[in-house]
């Protein structure tokens, strides 16, 4: 079956989610939990993809993260999401990970994230989701590397 679904642009569901890092967030060795950090990649991938979508999605891969630099308790975490590649079903959204010092401004970048998120009809079978229109030149180097990922994480998917 063919997508019948109107474009749209990445700048519609592009988002920016800014958290305070707090105790709540912390390892035993006072800096912020890896863990705390991949929630919040999660949900802001589910921001951006929900709002291209406009249907409910569900993470199906998340690319292997790493951090450049640890988070400390009292950043400001900030997330910016975007969607840079759109499958028939499912589509990859790119979280580029900051930490920023709220007093200071000094601002470091953690790492980036690449989550694949599919888009499932009322039954939960999996959906079309709406082209991606690329506008900038930004978007238009996402795609070319969002396409090169999905083929090796397509090559690395499991089996069932
Ligand atoms: C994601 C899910 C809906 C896919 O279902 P499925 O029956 O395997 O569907 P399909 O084989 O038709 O794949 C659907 C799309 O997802 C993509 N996909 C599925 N698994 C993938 C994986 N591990 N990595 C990358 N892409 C994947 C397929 O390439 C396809 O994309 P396309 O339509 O753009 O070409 C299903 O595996 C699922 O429900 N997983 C659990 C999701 C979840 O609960 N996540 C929260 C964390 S627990």
């Amino acid at each position: 079956m063919k997508n019948a679904l109107k474009g749209r642009k990445v700048s519609l569901s592009q988002s920016t989610m800014i958290k305070v890092m707090s105790p709540l967030d912390a390892n035993h060795y006072g800096y912020v939990h890896g863990g705390a950090i991949m929630r919040a990649v999660d949900e802001a991938a589910f921001i951006t993809g929900t709002r291209h979508a406009r249907r409910n999605i569900v993470t199906a891969a998340m690319d292997n993260m790493s951090f450049a630099n640890p988070v400390r308790l009292g950043d400001l975490l900030i997330l910016k999401a975007s969607v840079n590649f759109v499958g028939r079903t499912s589509m990859e959204v790119g979280v580029r990970i900051e930490a920023e010092d709220p007093v200071t401004g000094d601002n470091r970048l953690i790492g980036r994230a690449y989550a694949t998120m599919v888009a499932l009809d009322e039954l939960g079978k999996p959906t079309f989701i709406a082209p991606l229109i690329l506008e900038t030149k930004a978007d238009k180097k996402r795609n070319s590397d969002a396409k090169r990922r999905r083929e090796n994480r397509l090559k690395l998917r499991p089996k069932n």
